[in-house]
């Protein structure tokens, strides 16, 4: 039954029915521990007993309804989310996907701005289609708008001097027409790569300065991931426009584009006018609610360091001919895969993935970046890193 299904990408032969916290269970039975969090989507654990409640208790009261009305629950969402971020904003909307999200923003930078230039990072991923796609790494499209970055973790280094005349020109030949920079805060697709703190803020600075926004893309660094609430927090900005997606719904299709009302009057109600079938939807909007419930209430960011330790202390006390490197950034992991005298990069990939999987255990990767990456639920606990552990030293030493 498989081949009905268009092949947008590979697919593994077994089928998943069934999931809980860190684990995943197969049509057979077997069970598999998910470090990779689905798609990087459930950080508080698969299936959370209080958003399945939150799912359940909203759907038997409205889960749709005409773009014209609004619900209490989205409400709510929007009210509770807005006192979640660190900085002050007061304007919202829910969208469904984190691409929809950052297609808004782009969008809503340009209106604000009357602007057409989208800045980025080389390295980032933005979005599956449109503006977002054009400004990542996946799109084929070169730009000089995708800047080269340095990579630091220092506060004290001489990063913004050797790129600061590069940054000058960009900013000099495109002044009037910058609509927006966007950053991922770390580059997770393109490879796990956190930028210099001094250039990044110093590119924010500057495009304030000519008057485009700041726009964070948190879909992946969102909620707890990098150790921080919000992965722009590393770099003590002051976003314009916020992005989140993924584990705001932990698992559930919805997202958040966040400003400030200073920017939507910049906009005509033309202008502003956005409408698709979901977006403010009452279904996603309780499942946020349920989210920053959970987050207090087990107290992610307090208990994650712990767990970040473990894993990261571990990966990178791996000694292996196949492994060239490991970087990380909080729960966030990547090896980097080197090729040997009788295997390529991408064979030992498929191998180290697909021996896992025999072994019940779910990792990433990806070929183009030579890789293996792990971003496991924020909630994992401590005798399922022993399991991975055991498992990853099973499979590395049968290399
Ligand atoms: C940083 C970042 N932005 C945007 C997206 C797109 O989100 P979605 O896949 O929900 O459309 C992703 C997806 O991986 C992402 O990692």
């Amino acid at each position: 039954m498989q081949s009905h299904i268009l092949k947008t990408n590979e697919f593994e032969s077994l089928l998943l029915h069934k999931a809980v916290g860190s684990w995943v269970w197969d049509t057979n039975g077997k069970k598999y521990l998910d470090c990779e969090s689905g798609m990087w989507c459930v950080n508080l654990g698969h299936n959370h007993p209080k958003t399945v409640e939150a799912i359940k208790d909203q759907a038997d009261k409205i889960w749709h309804r005409n773009k014209m009305f609004l619900t209490p629950a989205t409400l709510e969402a929007a009210e509770r989310l807005l006192n979640f971020l660190p900085n002050d904003y007061d304007k919202i909307t829910f969208l469904n996907s984190g691409s929809e999200a950052m297609e808004f923003s782009i969008s809503f930078a340009k209106k604000v701005t009357k602007r057409e230039k989208v800045l980025s990072l080389q390295d980032s991923y933005l979005g599956a289609y449109g503006q977002s796609k054009e400004s990542s790494f996946t799109s084929s499209k070169q730009s000089k708008l995708k800047i080269r970055y340095p990579i630091c973790d220092k506060t004290d280094c001489d990063c913004l001097e050797k790129h600061k005349e590069s940054i000058d020109f960009i900013f000099k030949t495109n002044k009037d027409e910058i609509a927006c920079f966007v950053l991922e805060p770390i580059m997770v697709s393109g490879g796990i790569f956190k930028p210099c703190a001094s250039f990044i803020q110093y590119i924010c600075e500057k495009t304030k300065n000519v008057g485009g926004l700041v726009v964070i893309d948190e879909v992946t660094t969102g909620f707890g991931r990098t150790g921080k609430k919000f992965g722009y927090e590393i770099f003590e900005i002051t976003p314009d426009v916020i992005v989140l997606g993924k584990a705001l719904g932990n698992g559930y299709p919805v997202s958040a584009v966040i400003t400030q009302s200073q920017f939507e009057t910049k906009c005509s109600s033309s202008e502003l006018y956005y409408a698709q079938s979901h977006q403010l939807d009452p279904l996603g909007a309780a499942i946020v609610n349920s989210v920053i419930d959970v987050f207090a209430e087990e107290k992610i960011l307090e208990n994650i360091q712990s767990k970040i330790n473990l894993l990261d202390s571990f990966f990178r006390s791996l000694t292996h001919p196949c492994i060239k490197e490991v970087r990380s950034f909080g729960m966030i992991f990547a090896i980097q895969i080197k090729s040997s005298s009788n295997m390529t990069t991408e064979e030992i990939i498929y191998t180290i993935k697909n021996k896992l999987l025999q072994e019940g255990i779910i990792i990433g990767y990806s070929t183009q970046k030579e890789l293996i990456r792990l971003l496991p639920p924020l909630t994992i606990k401590e005798e399922e890193i022993k399991i991975l552990k055991k498992k990853m030293l099973k499979v590395l030493s049968s290399i």
